[in-house]
Order: structure tokens, then C-alpha cells, then sequence
């Protein structure tokens, strides 16, 4: 058996796997984002402790016999948050979340750096890891000068759960002090964040052994002595391995509150410049690209909001047959835009409303608006040579037929509806888990799902709703203009 944990932003997801990986148990607890400012996010890691023992006492009370049998442990976390630990480990402030925008000034010095996309294969968003610590020299300077370590949300748990200073490379990669294509951490990166590499983790493997289970965690959950726990993810890392996204070819569109496209990919090919992600995976030799909208179901959300109807009446009034795209274009920007334009100032748009417009024609809108932004992150993943030939669709949005059928038409990509069941990255880390405990290999562990359904383009609509992308391509710097 093995043990996942999903470290999310909201809340974390313990999950038992049997030894056939299938669901065997699972428990969750929520977290508390606290907003101190605005642009501000951050979380006490004592909640995270907290959650765990939560959970894992659950678990214990529930799945006792389960959890005797658990042989490897993985932890899968919300990515770049940096929680800055004293000589004796213990936090030093709250952990400054990846959607926490306050180091915005010291992103862009970053990112100016000669050789630091090169190196880092990224961006430096200012969600990232290292303009945080930028900002902590800069304005806690007594705290940045008792930083004995440093460490993202999911290499806090592999303390917590091993009592060492471990960390995986998919995670690690969203520092910008990696070298993502060397998979070490860059003394270049470090020395231009005012870092050290003594304040970094050790680094492993995502489905390496990182260590074991402390005797005293084992005893207290029920867990047999000498359980192991691997190196980790990153959540998307982790949710690639839970969907079977190892090899060249394979990916997933994710319509959750944001927008995911992700390609794994068997080489380092980044493209730092359409603000694609550029990542090691979880497994060794292999990394993933990755586009990211930042509002999908949320602008579906959003739309549910002002019209006061929920967002699946509001797509099934407009029934399940595809129609070519209609007149009203809408720019999917309520919180910025990460792929391709990484601008954090735009905001939404509707264009083309006439008279005539009504409710649905919104909600068409808004469904296609996405999917162009999900376009945008296929053509970025397309200049960097990545080209799956199909796409499994998850997400919470996958749930409407008619947008899947729309979005494979704009993707010209067929989309694989999985039957349901577990897929995201809690299972991701009990398969990492499972994979550092017994030496197997990845790809046998890490398959794709059941696939229910394949959704494929419409080949004669495709026309009519290329010409509408290039319209939506065209209104952004218009927009960005007036901003
Ligand atoms: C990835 C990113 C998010 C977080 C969410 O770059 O910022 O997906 O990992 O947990």
C-alpha cells in the first residue's frame, strides 16, 4: 500500500492506494489563506501540521488496517511558496503562497538578469520563489538574516514526516535558483537572489527515497516502522503522474479555476519567452511545459455571479450540439493572464455586443473566450516543439460535454473523457510513494486512465473558429492599450 498527500492550497487530501493502485482510504482538512494586504497570501505552516494530523488521525480511526500496510509515503504541494526556517528548522514568519503578488518589483530585477531564464527555463513570475526572498531581504531584514533554510510547502511535510531537509526537482524548478535542465540548484540563480546553497534542501528524484518515516509519526498513525518517503512533486508534477502524463505525446487540459495545458516532455526545450512553464517531472530524465490561464471555471464563475444562475444551467441552456462561434468575443482576463502575455494588469473584456445580445450569447462567449486562452497555451507548447496528439480532459469544467467539443475544435486536438474516479495529484504522490518504496518502474505505475469518451474536433466547424481566435488575438494589445 501507499500513502498520498496532497498539500493544496485550501486544504490537504491524504489518500490510501492498495498494492492493485486503486483508492483504499482517504481523509481531508481545509486550510486558511490569510490576505494581511492586498496581494498578500499567505499560511501559517503549523496549519499544514495541523491538517496532516488531522487527516492522518482520520485515517488511522477509519482505514487502520490499510494504513498498517503502507511501505511508501509521497507528498505532493502547492508550488513556490516559501517558508523560511531558523538554525533549529522552526518558521521564522508565515509562508508567502504562490499567489501572492507582493514581489512584483523584485520579479522584474530578477527576470532582467542576464542568464536567468536560460538557466531557470522561466519567467520569474512574481508568484515565484526567489523575488519573495527578495522582498523579505529587502523589508524583514532581521528575519532574511536568520534564514538557516529554505523550503517550498511539500519539502516543510518531507521534514515534518522524515526529519530531513529534502526536496524533489519538479518543485524545485519553480524556484528560480534551478537550473531546471541540469536538475541542480544553480550557484549562478542562488548568488543573484541573495541566496546560498546552504540554504537549500538536498535534492532528489521525485520517486527517489528522500528518507523514512519518523519512528514517532509511525507509531502514533499505525504505520509499519521503515515506511519510505520519496522526494515529492509539485502539484502539477504530481497531478501529471496521477493521469499517466510521463512520456513525449501525453498531456492534459485542466478546466479548474484556472486553466492548465500540459505536455510532458522527454527533453529540456524551454520557451521562457511566451511565458510558458518550464519544469522538471517528478520521475528522473523526463520534464513537463505547461501553459496556464489564470481564469477559466472562474469566468464561468463569474458570469454564474452576475446572472444569478449556477454554472451548469447556464451551459446546458445552451443544449450539447457545437454552433459556429458567435459574434461576441470575450477576453478570459478577470485576474490577468499568465500564457502568453504574463501581464498581471490586464483585465477582461467583452467585444462585439449588439442590441440583439442576450444571456446565452454571454455564455457562449465566455466558453470560447477560454477556449482561445487555452489555444494561446497550445500554440506557446507548439513553438517549443511539444504536440500531444490527444489530451485527457479533467477538471471541474470537464463536466460539459459541449465545452470539451468546443475546445477540442479550437486545439484541433481530440479530448479523452476519463470514466471518473481518482486522478489529480494526491494520487500522483501515493503512485511516487509507491514507486520509491518498491523500485518499480514508473510507467507501469503511472498509467492513464479508463477512457470513457473521446471528444473530436469538428472538422467543418475548425474554420470558422480559427478566424474567430485571430480576432481574439487581435483584441488583446487594443485592450492592454486602454488598461
Ligand atoms: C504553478 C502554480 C500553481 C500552484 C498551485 O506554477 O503556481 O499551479 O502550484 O498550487
Amino acid at each position: 500500500f501507499s500513502l498520498g498527500l496532497d498539500l493544496g492550497t485550501t486544504g490537504l487530501r491524504a489518500l490510501l492506494l492498495d498494492d492493485e493502485g486503486q483508492p483504499a482510504g482517504s481523509a481531508e482538512r481545509p486550510c486558511a489563506v490569510a490576505h494581511p494586504h492586498p496581494g498578500w497570501s499567505e499560511q501559517d505552516p503549523a496549519d499544514w501540521i495541523a491538517a496532516l494530523e488531522g487527516a492522518m488521525a482520520e485515517l488511522a480511526d477509519r482505514f487502520p488496517e490499510a494504513l498498517a500496510r503502507v511501505r511508501g509515503i509521497a507528498v505532493s504541494g502547492q508550488m513556490h511558496g516559501a517558508t523560511l526556517l531558523d538554525a533549529g528548522l522552526a518558521p521564522i514568519r508565515p509562508c508567502i503562497l504562490w499567489n501572492d503578488t507582493r514581489s512584483h518589483a523584485e520579479a522584474a530585477r530578477l527576470d532582467a538578469l542576464p542568464g536567468m531564464r536560460e538557466i531557470s527555463g522561466n519567467i520569474v513570475f512574481p508568484g515565484f520563489t526567489a523575488p519573495k526572498l527578495d522582498w523579505v531581504r529587502r523589508h524583514e531584514p532581521e528575519a532574511f538574516d536568520r534564514i538557516a533554510k529554505v523550503l517550498l510547502p511539500a519539502g516543510f511535510l518531507n521534514l515534518y514526516l522524515t526529519g530531513r531537509a529534502v526536496a524533489d526537482m519538479s518543485d524545485s524548478a519553480g524556484t528560480s535558483w534551478f537550473d531546471t535542465g541540469r536538475r541542480d540548484w544553480s550557484d549562478a540563480l542562488l548568488e543573484a537572489g541573495h541566496m546560498r546553497r546552504d540554504q537549500m534542501p538536498e535534492l532528489v528524484e521525485g520517486s527517489a527515497p528522500a528518507g523514512r518515516l519518523r519512528p514517532e509519526l509511525a507509531a502514533r498513525w499505525g504505520i509499519a516502522p521503515g515506511a519510505v518517503v520519496a522526494g515529492g512533486a509539485g502539484d502539477n508534477a504530481a497531478a501529471a503522474c496521477g493521469t499517466g502524463a510521463l512520456a513525449e505525446g501525453q498531456g492534459f487540459v485542466s478546466l479548474g479555476t484556472s486553466g492548465v495545458l500540459l505536455a510532458a516532455r522527454d527533453g529540456y526545450r524551454p520557451e521562457a519567452g511566451k511565458a510558458l512553464h518550464t519544469f522538471c517531472h517528478a520521475v528522473p530524465g523526463r520534464w513537463y511545459q505547461m501553459g496556464v490561464m489564470l481564469s477559466a471555471t472562474d469566468s464561468l464563475n463569474w458570469l454564474s455571479r452576475i446572472t444569478g444562475q449556477g454554472p451548469a444551467e447556464l451551459t446546458a441552456a445552451l443544449g450539447e450540439t457545437l454552433r459556429p462561434p458567435g459574434r461576441v468575443r470575450f477576453l478570459p482576463y478577470l485576474s490577468g493572464e499568465r500564457t502568453p502575455h504574463n501581464d498581471a494588469a490586464i483585465r477582461a473584456a467583452f467585444t462585439g455586443l449588439g442590441a440583439e445580445t442576450g444571456r446565452d450569447d454571454l455564455v457562449r462567449a465566455v466558453l470560447e473566450g477560454v477556449a482561445f486562452g487555452l489555444r494561446d497555451s497550445a500554440e506557446a507548447l507548439r513553438g517549443a516543439g511539444a504536440a500531444p496528439a490527444q489530451l485527457l480532459a479533467i477538471g471541474g469544467g470537464a463536466r460539459s460535454r459541449l465545452w470539451l467539443r468546443m475546445i477540442a475544435t479550437v486545439l484541433g486536438v481530440p479530448l479523452e473523457v476519463p470514466e471518473g474516479g481518482e486522478l489529480g495529484a494526491a494520487l500522483g504522490a501515493a503512485r511516487l510513494g509507491r514507486v520509491a518504496a518498491t523500485g518499480a518502474a514508473p510507467e507501469t505505475v503511472m498509467t492513464p486512465p479508463a477512457i470513457a469518451a473521446i471528444l473530436a474536433p469538428d472538422e467543418t466547424l475548425a474554420p470558422a473558429f480559427d478566424e474567430a481566435y485571430r480576432q481574439f488575438r487581435a483584441a488583446y494589445p487594443g485592450l492592454r492599450a486602454i488598461q
